[in-house]
């Protein structure tokens, strides 16, 4: 069930001023909410929200009446309401909401289930970033999926260290991210768009600024993304990209950091296309240029107690790996 947009930023009012209040904002989120469904595990979520809202808000509305009633008529020899109709009201009626509202959500889990899967990836959460990869295609990302529009993705989850948890509010429901115990979950998306995900299991530093974001294309998008990412990067001719790749190299960035055909490490993101993401440190700023050397030299400025150190680099090999990074598409 979808109510018309203006009804729903009326009952979303409360909930935006205590955003504008005490949330960050963030540039991509959109309406990253589970009020506007972007695909149909989203749908049945929000159908449940607003069948739970009206019942319980109707159910609300008549117990303060009887309040009301019990403060304004004043008390006679004989009850008004007898203990039948306490009985009825208070145990029979809840009774049959409470059994049809939980048939209804185990209705929609399992329909949920029930859809087969077109495609598979297998995201992996770290201290505070996700790792992403395409089994079936041989890609290595991060804190970014993409995925073609109308198609059900069947996420494997995994957790290195502690308890994750992956959300995606307009296209499903969230799944905890478990180390040593793979656990599933199937999303898919209606329309072509960037959402926001998040990490909504407590998981201590940065938690707050664990977020990716999941690009949904049209299927002839998403081919040439695909054809686009199983290329490695070319090797660079430039003097200056060359100089950047050799900083990368020779300064410690490979120790954590994998670019397909001149490092592996798998400790941090892999950056063989990082010049095509559209946010540095798990979404927490815009990559650009600026971003992206600020985040060279003092990562813990932008993101504190992220597990990446900061960089002693003379200002002519931070702009070397700057735009040798930034080439990476
Ligand atoms: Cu990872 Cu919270």
């Amino acid at each position: 069930m979808t109510l018309p947009a203006d009804i729903r930023d009326l009952v979303l009012f409360p909930v935006i001023i205590f955003n504008f209040l005490f949330c960050a904002g963030d540039a991509h989120a959109e309406r990253e909410s589970m009020l506007y469904p972007a695909g149909p595990a989203a749908e049945q979520i929000a159908r449940i929200w607003w069948e739970m809202l009206i019942v319980y808000g109707i159910v609300f509305v008549v117990t303060m009446l009887f309040v009301v009633l019990a403060l304004v008529v004043r008390r006679r020899e004989h009850p008004v309401l007898g203990s039948r109709f306490v009985f009825i009201s208070g145990i029979g009626i809840p009774t049959v909401i409470l059994v049809v509202m939980l048939i209804s959500s185990i209705h929609s889990t399992v329909e949920m289930g029930k859809v087969p899967a077109d495609f598979h990836i297998k995201v992996q959460s770290h201290h505070w970033w996700f790792a992403v990869s395409y089994p079936d295609h041989g890609i290595v990302d991060a804190n970014e999926i993409h995925i073609p529009v109308k198609k059900v993705v069947q996420f494997e989850l995994l957790s290195h260290g502690v308890v994750h948890s992956f959300w995606v509010p307009r296209l499903g429901g969230k799944r905890d991210m478990l180390p040593d115990h793979p656990t599933e979950l199937r999303l898919a998306a209606d329309k072509p768009g960037v959402y926001r995900g998040t990490c909504t299991e407590y998981c201590a530093g940065p938690h707050a600024l664990m977020t990716f974001r999941l690009i949904a294309h049209e299927p002839e998008d998403f081919d040439k993304w695909l054809a686009l990412q199983s290329r490695p990067p070319p090797v660079p001719t430039d003097p200056q990209l060359r100089q950047g790749r050799d900083v990368f190299l020779q300064q410690g960035c490979a120790a954590c950091h994998a670019i397909t055909g001149i490092s592996e490490s798998d400790t941090g993101p892999d950056l063989t296309h990082l010049g095509s993401r559209i946010t540095l440190g798990a979404g927490t700023v815009d990559n650009t240029k600026g971003n992206l050397s600020g985040w060279i030299a003092n990562p813990q400025s932008i993101k504190p107690r992220n597990m990446m150190p900061p960089s002693y680099l003379s200002p002519n090999d931070l702009h070397a790996v700057v735009e040798y990074l930034r080439s990476l598409q």
